[in-house]
C-alpha cells in the first residue's frame, strides 16, 4: 500500500491565554491520500481550523503543537525548520484560509498577489508569473482584466476564486480549504466548489476540506472526519458517515444539518414538499442530497472513493427532474455570478507520477500568522 500524501498523527494544539490554555486540538489522526478530498466537519469551535492551519504551522502566535506528528512528503511538518516550511508552504500545500475579507492584500492587484507564489518559490520570473497568473485567474473562473484589480473591486464570490488561484498556481500536491465557500450564497458556493472540484481532479491534488456543512461535506468528500471537541469521533465515507452513524455526535450531527434530511422526514408523496425523488439508483432528496444508501452505477456502494462524484451528476439530474419524475422542460435558472467562466483543466496538466522530483524550490514565502 502507497504511503498517504499527509498523514497527521495524535496531534495536539493549545492556545495559551490570560485565562489559560485552550486545548483545542486533543489527539488528531487523519489522512489524505493524493487526488482524495477529506472533509472534516464539525460544529463550531470543534478545532478543524486549528487542525488545518497546524498542518502547515500557520497558526495564532499563542498557539503551539504540543505533540504529535504532521508527515509530508519524507518530513514531520510539525517539527520542521522554518526554511522548510516555507518551501512546502505554497509549493508542496496550498491553503484556502477561511476568510476572504482579512486574506487579500488591500493595496496590492490581485494578479500580483496571484504571481508572487510563484516568484516566492522561484518558479516563474517576472513576466512569465504575471502570464500563469492570469491563466490561475482563468482557471479559477475569473474574467479577463480582473488580474489588475484590487480586492476591493471583486464581489466576495470573485475573492474566494482570486484565494482560489493563490492556492493553486504552483500546483500544489494537497490542497487545504478551511471553510472556502462558507460566507457565500448557495448558488455561488456550488460554482466554486464545483470549480475547486475540477481543478483538483485534473491535477491529481489531495484535499483537506474544512467545513461545518456536512451537506457539503457528503456531496463533496470522499470521505468525512467528523470533529467535536478537540478530537475526530469518527471517520467514514458520506455513505457511512449518513447513513450508519456510529459516534453519538455524528448522529446529532446529522440530525441539526440543514442541507440533510434524514430519510424519516423525507417521506412524503411524490410531488409534495420533501419528497424523494429517485434518480438512478440513488435516493435524492428535494435538494440534491442522497438519502439513502445506494449501490453505485459501477455495484460498488456510493460514496466510496469516486462514487461520491457521481452523486454530483444524479443531483444535477434530479435538479432537473421534477418530483414526479418527469423531466423539467429546461434546468431552473442560476443566479449569475460575474466570475463564472467555462471550467478549464489544471494549469500545467496532469501532475507528474508521485516519485518524480520536481524543481527545488529556491526562495522562502508565506510568513504572516507563523509560528515557525
Ligand atoms: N487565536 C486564538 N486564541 C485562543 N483560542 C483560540 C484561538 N483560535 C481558536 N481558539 C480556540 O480554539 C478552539 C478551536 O477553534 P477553531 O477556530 O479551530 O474551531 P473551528 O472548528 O474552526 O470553528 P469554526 O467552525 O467557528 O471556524 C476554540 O475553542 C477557539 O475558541
Ligand atoms: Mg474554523
Amino acid at each position: 500500500m502507497t504511503s498517504p500524501l499527509l498523514r497527521v498523527d495524535d496531534l495536539h494544539v493549545t492556545y495559551s491565554g490570560p485565562r489559560g490554555d485552550v486545548h483545542a486540538v486533543r489527539g488528531v489522526s487523519l489522512e489524505v491520500a493524493s487526488g482524495e478530498t477529506v472533509a472534516l466537519v464539525g460544529e463550531s469551535g470543534s478545532g478543524k481550523s486549528t487542525t488545518a492551519h497546524a498542518v502547515v504551522r500557520l497558526l495564532a502566535p499563542s498557539a503551539r503543537i504540543t505533540s504529535g506528528h504532521v508527515r509530508f512528503d519524507g518530513t514531520d511538518l510539525a517539527t520542521a525548520p522554518a526554511r522548510r516550511l516555507r518551501a512546502v508552504r505554497g509549493y508542496g500545500i496550498g491553503l484556502v484560509p477561511q476568510d476572504p475579507t482579512v486574506s487579500l492584500n488591500p493595496v496590492t492587484t490581485v494578479g500580483r498577489q496571484v504571481a508572487e507564489v510563484l516568484r516566492i518559490h522561484g518558479l516563474a520570473d517576472r513576466k512569465s508569473a504575471a502570464t500563469r497568473a492570469d491563466e490561475a485567474l482563468a482557471q479559477a473562473g475569473l474574467p479577463d482584466g480582473v488580474a489588475h484589480l484590487y480586492p476591493h473591486e471583486l464581489s466576495g464570490g470573485m475573492r474566494q476564486r482570486v484565494l482560489i488561484a493563490i492556492a493553486l498556481v504552483a500546483r500544489p500536491a494537497l490542497l487545504i480549504a478551511d471553510e472556502p465557500t462558507s460566507a457565500l450564497d448557495v448558488t455561488v458556493q456550488r460554482q466554486i466548489l464545483d470549480h475547486l472540484d475540477t481543478l483538483t481532479a485534473s491535477a491529481g491534488t489531495g484535499v483537506l476540506l474544512v467545513t461545518h456543512d456536512l451537506g457539503v461535506a457528503a456531496d463533496r468528500a470522499d470521505r468525512i472526519a467528523v470533529m467535536s471537541q478537540g478530537r475526530i469521533v469518527e471517520v467514514g465515507t458520506p455513505a457511512q458517515i449518513l447513513h450508519a452513524p456510529k459516534d453519538p455526535y455524528t448522529k446529532s450531527l446529522i440530525e441539526a444539518a440543514p442541507s440533510l434530511n434524514t430519510s424519516r422526514s423525507l417521506v412524503g408523496a411524490a410531488g409534495e414538499p420533501g419528497a424523494l425523488v429517485k434518480h438512478g439508483a440513488a435516493a435524492l432528496n428535494p435538494n440534491g442530497h442522497v438519502a439513502e444508501a445506494a449501490p453505485g452505477r459501477d455495484g460498488r456502494e456510493a460514496g466510496r472513493g469516486r462514487r461520491a462524484r457521481s452523486w454530483r451528476v444524479w443531483r444535477e439530474a434530479a435538479r432537473n427532474e421534477r418530483p414526479d419524475g418527469r423531466p423539467r422542460a429546461s434546468p431552473p435558472p442560476r443566479e449569475p455570478d460575474r466570475g463564472r467562466q467555462p471550467d478549464h483543466p489544471g494549469p500545467r496538466g496532469p501532475r507528474p507520477p508521485q516519485g518524480v522530483p520536481r524543481p527545488a524550490p529556491r526562495a522562502a514565502g508565506w510568513s504572516a500568522r507563523s509560528t515557525a
